[in-house]
C-alpha cells in the first residue's frame, strides 16, 4: 500500500492547532449555540427551564454537564420540523433517517450549514488519504439518508472527480470503478464485501484494481475486517464516523497514516462519554456512550445528543482533536445470552479468525423455553469445501465464541451466497424471540 499521509499545509490549521486554541474556540462556539438553541426551539427552552438551566450558566465547557440531555424520542415527538431553529424557508435540504418503528428522523440544514458539513466531508476524506484530482466512487445510497449527498458534496469540495454511484447493481459498481479507475471507495463495509464478491465472480483480482483508498462506515465494523478488505484489495481501509442528527457522514474520521481511531472534528462538534445508566460524565479514556453537542449547525442545533454508540474518548495523535475509538456497537445492539452481553462486532472478529469462512453473518435469536438462543448464520468461503471441512469450520467458529466472548451459540455454516446481503447497513441482528 501507498504511503497517502497527507501533507502538513494542506489540512485545516485547526486540525493541528493546540488543545488550548481548540479550547478557546469551542468554548465560543458552545455558549453560541446554547443560545440558538433556547431561543429559537421550543423544545429546547422547556427543557433547560425544567432543569433550572440558562445558557448563561455555561462559563467553563465542563459546564454543559448541567444541561439536559437530547434523545431520540424529542425528534420524534417533535416530527417533522418541530426542532429547526431557523424559519423553514432558510432551511435549504431536508435528510430523514428511516425509523425501524413508526415515523422518521427529520434533520435540517441550512446553506452554510451544507457548507460546514462539505468542509468537514473534505477533511475527513484528505484524512483518508485522498487527494484533489482523485476519482471517488460513492457507492453509499443517495436520497433521505445523509451518506450519498454528505460524501458526494464533501468530495467535490476536496477537488476530487465524483462519481455518483449510489448502492445497488454490484456487477455494474465493478464495471464503474475499474472504467473510470476510481482511487477511493465510500461505501458501508459490509456492501463493500459484496463488491469483493463481485471481483472475484467476474474473475477480476481485486488486488490488481484502480482502488487505494476505502472510506468505510455508517455501522460498526471491526480491525479484523478492516485487514481481510485491506488484504483483498491491496488498499487502506479508513473509519468514518457520523449521524444524521448531529450532521451526517463526517463527524470524526481516522487517518490514513495512523489508523487508531477517528479524530473527532472538535471545532463543529463537541463529545462527551457518559455512564448510559446514570448519565454522569465519563473521564476520557472511559468507555461509554457517546453524546455530541453541535457548535456551528444553524438549522438544527443539538444538545448533548444520546447517540447510543458505545465507546471511549482518546488524546488526539495525528491531529490535535480528541479521538473516539472505533465503536464496539450500539447499546441498541448489545444482545444479553444468558447474562453475557454480546455485541455483532465480536462475533465478526471470531468468524474472521476462521479458515475456510467468508465474512458474511448474521445473527438470529431465538426463544427455547425460557432460554434464549443465539444461531450464527455464515457462509464457506468456496462452494467446493466438503461437508468435513463445513462441520469443522461450524465446530471452530462456535469454540472460538464460546472461548472469547462467552457465550455458547450454534453455528450454521451454508454455501455461499446464502446470507442475505445489504447494499447499505447490514442488517447483523434477527430477533425471532417472543415479545412478552
Ligand atoms: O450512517 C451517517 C454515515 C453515512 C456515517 C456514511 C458514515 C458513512 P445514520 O443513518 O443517522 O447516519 O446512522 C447513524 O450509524 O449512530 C452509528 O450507530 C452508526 N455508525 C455510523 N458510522 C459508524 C462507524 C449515518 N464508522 C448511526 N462505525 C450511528 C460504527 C457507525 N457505527
Amino acid at each position: 500500500m501507498k504511503d497517502l499521509t497527507p501533507k502538513k499545509e494542506d489540512l485545516d490549521p485547526i486540525e493541528i492547532a493546540s488543545r488550548d486554541e481548540i479550547q478557546a474556540l469551542q468554548l465560543v462556539r458552545l455558549k453560541w449555540s446554547l443560545r440558538h438553541a433556547y431561543e429559537n426551539v421550543p423544545h429546547y427552552k422547556k427543557s433547560f427551564d425544567a432543569a433550572g438551566v440558562h445558557p448563561d450558566d455555561l462559563k467553563q465547557l465542563s459546564d454543559l454537564s448541567k444541561f439536559p440531555f437530547t434523545v431520540k424520542t424529542d425528534l420524534r415527538d417533535n416530527y417533522p420540523f418541530g426542532m429547526f431553529a431557523v424559519p423553514r424557508e432558510k432551511v435549504a435540504r431536508i435528510h430523514a433517517s428511516s425509523g425501524t418503528t413508526g415515523k422518521p428522523t427529520v434533520v435540517g440544514y441550512t446553506a452554510k450549514d451544507i457548507d460546514t458539513w462539505a468542509e468537514v466531508m473534505a477533511r475527513s476524506i484528505r484524512a483518508s488519504g485522498t487527494r484533489p484530482g482523485d476519482v471517488v466512487h460513492v457507492a453509499y445510497g443517495y436520497g433521505l439518508f445523509t451518506g450519498g449527498l454528505g460524501a458526494h458534496y464533501g468530495a467535490e469540495r476536496l477537488g476530487a472527480t465524483v462519481v455518483p454511484a449510489s448502492g445497488g447493481m454490484t456487477a455494474r459498481q465493478v464495471t464503474l470503478i475499474e472504467d473510470f479507475q476510481a482511487q477511493t471507495i465510500m461505501v458501508t463495509p459490509s456492501y463493500m464485501l459484496s463488491i469483493l464478491d463481485e471481483y472475484r465472480a467476474q474473475g477480476l483480482d481485486p488486488r490488481r484494481s484502480p482502488l487505494q483508498v476505502g472510506i468505510f462506515g455508517a455501522e460498526p465494523w471491526t480491525n479484523a475486517m478492516r485487514a481481510e478488505i485491506e488484504d483483498a484489495f491491496d488498499m487502506h481501509a479508513v473509519d468514518i464516523y457520523g449521524l444524521s442528527e448531529v450532521m451526517g457522514p463526517g463527524v470524526a474520521n481516522e487517518c490514513v497514516e495512523t489508523k487508531d481511531g477517528l479524530h473527532i472534528w472538535e471545532d463543529h462538534f463537541y463529545p462527551e462519554i457518559i455512564d448510559p445508566e446514570t448519565g454522569e460524565v465519563l473521564p476520557d479514556g472511559e468507555m461509554g456512550e457517546l453524546v455530541f453537542t453541535s457548535l456551528t449547525k444553524e438549522a438544527f442545533p443539538i444538545v448533548r445528543y444520546r447517540t447510543r454508540d458505545l465507546t471511549r474518548l482518546l488524546p488526539g495523535t495525528a491531529r490535535s482533536m480528541r479521538r473516539m475509538e472505533k465503536i464496539t456497537g450500539r447499546s441498541d445492539d448489545m444482545m444479553i445470552l444468558r447474562g453475557v452481553n454480546v455485541f455483532p462486532t465480536q462475533i465478526e472478529e471470531q468468524i474472521l479468525t476462521v479458515d475456510g469462512l467468508a465474512p458474511h453473518f448474521q445473527i438470529e435469536l431465538t426463544q427455547e423455553g425460557r432460554m434464549d438462543a443465539m444461531t450464527i448464520h455464515v457462509e464457506m468461503e468456496s462452494l467446493e469445501a466438503g461437508e468435513e471441512v463445513r462441520l469443522a469450520a461450524c465446530r471452530q467458529l462456535g469454540e472460538r465464541i464460546k472461548d472469547v466472548v462467552g457465550v455458547t451459540v450454534r453455528v450454521h455454516a451454508a454455501d455461499p451466497g446464502s446470507v442475505a446481503r445489504s447494499q447499505g447497513k447490514a442488517v447483523r441482528i434477527v430477533d425471532k424471540r417472543v415479545k412478552q
